[in-house]
C-alpha cells in the first residue's frame, strides 16, 4: 500500500514521517496508539489547510490536551509559532524535548481560564495595550469529554485573538433545545446516534462545519471547525480582565 496515498491509514502516514520518532519520544507512552495517531493525524489535516494560508501567524492551544500529542505532531508538521497545551493533570512526559512548545497544568473551568492563556501566549508582555496586538490563535481540542467541549467554546467565543476552532467532541453531554427534537424521535436518533447529534448541535452553536472522517479509528471521529465571527460574540459570564495591562496585575 503506498503510505501517502489518501486510502492508507493515519497510523501508516505517520509513520512514514520524518518526525514520527521525535514525536512518539515525546509523547510515549501512548494508551491506545493507533487510535490516538488517528485522532491527531486527523486533527492536523482540518487544521493544515488553514494554517498554510497564514504562515507562521498563529500559536496554537491545545485544551484538555491529555499528553499533547496533537499540539506537538502540529508544532513539528505545521508553520504556526508555537503550540501550548493545557491540561488539569500533568503529564510526565518528554516534553522538554520539544522545541516551540509548553505544557500548562490548569482547570479550564478556572474562572481565569483567559487571563492564563493570554499570558501564555503573549509572552507575559506588559507593554500590551490593545488586544488587536495580541498574538493570533487557534484553539484546538481533541475529545474533551461532555460540556468541557461547550466550555471550549466559550473560551473561543470570549478570547478576542481566538480566530479559529478545531473541536473533535467525545462523550455525549447536554444537548440543547435545537436539537431536542432528534432526541425525541427514536428512528431518527437511533439511524443518527447521540454521538452524532451531539457533534451536530456543538457545530451549531458555534456556526461551524462537521466532517465525519472516517480514517480515525475511534467512533468519536467527527471534526467541527469554524472562523469566529467576531460580530456574533457574547460575553459568556467569564471573568474576563478588559486589558492587558489590568490581567498583567492580576
Ligand atoms: C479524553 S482525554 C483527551 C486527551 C487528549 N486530547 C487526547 O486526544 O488523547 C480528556 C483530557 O481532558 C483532561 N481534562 C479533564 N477535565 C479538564 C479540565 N477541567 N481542564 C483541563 N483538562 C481537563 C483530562 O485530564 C484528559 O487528559
Amino acid at each position: 500500500m503506498d503510505s501517502n496515498s489518501n486510502n492508507s491509514s493515519y497510523l501508516d502516514r505517520f509513520l512514514t514521517l520524518k518526525c514520527c520518532g521525535d514525536v512518539l519520544n515525546a509523547v510515549a507512552p501512548i494508551n491506545k496508539g493507533e487510535k490516538e495517531i488517528s485522532e491527531a493525524m486527523g486533527m492536523i489535516k482540518a487544521i493544515k489547510p488553514h494554517v498554510m494560508a497564514h504562515k507562521m501567524e498563529y500559536t496554537l492551544v491545545d485544551l484538555c490536551a491529555g499528553n499533547a500529542l496533537t499540539s506537538i505532531l502540529a508544532v513539528h508538521l505545521l508553520p504556526i509559532k508555537r503550540a501550548i497545551a493545557i491540561n488539569i493533570k500533568p503529564h510526565n512526559r518528554h516534553h522538554d524535548m520539544v522545541t516551540r512548545f509548553k505544557y500548562i497544568t490548569a482547570d479550564i473551568n478556572r474562572p481565569n481560564i483567559l487571563d492564563i492563556i493570554q499570558k501564555e501566549v503573549n509572552f507575559n508582555n506588559k507593554y500590551l495595550t490593545d488586544m488587536r496586538e495580541a498574538e493570533k490563535v487557534i484553539i484546538v481540542s481533541t475529545h474533551p469529554c461532555k460540556e468541557l467541549a461547550n466550555r471550549i467554546i466559550g473560551i473561543f467565543n470570549c478570547l478576542p485573538n481566538a480566530d479559529y476552532l478545531f473541536l473533535m467532541p467525545c462523550c455525549v453531554g447536554k444537548i440543547g433545545n435545537e436539537y431536542k427534537f432528534l432526541l425525541n424521535n427514536e428512528d431518527l436518533r437511533k439511524k443518527i446516534g447521540m454521538y452524532n447529534i451531539w457533534s451536530l448541535d456543538l457545530a451549531h452553536r458555534i456556526n461551524g462545519i462537521l466532517k465525519i472522517d472516517k480514517h480515525i479509528t475511534s467512533p468519536c471521529n467527527a471534526v467541527i471547525s469554524t472562523k469566529k465571527q467576531k460580530n456574533l460574540i457574547k460575553n459568556q459570564g467569564f471573568e474576563w480582565t478588559k486589558t492587558f495591562s489590568e490581567f498583567n496585575s492580576t
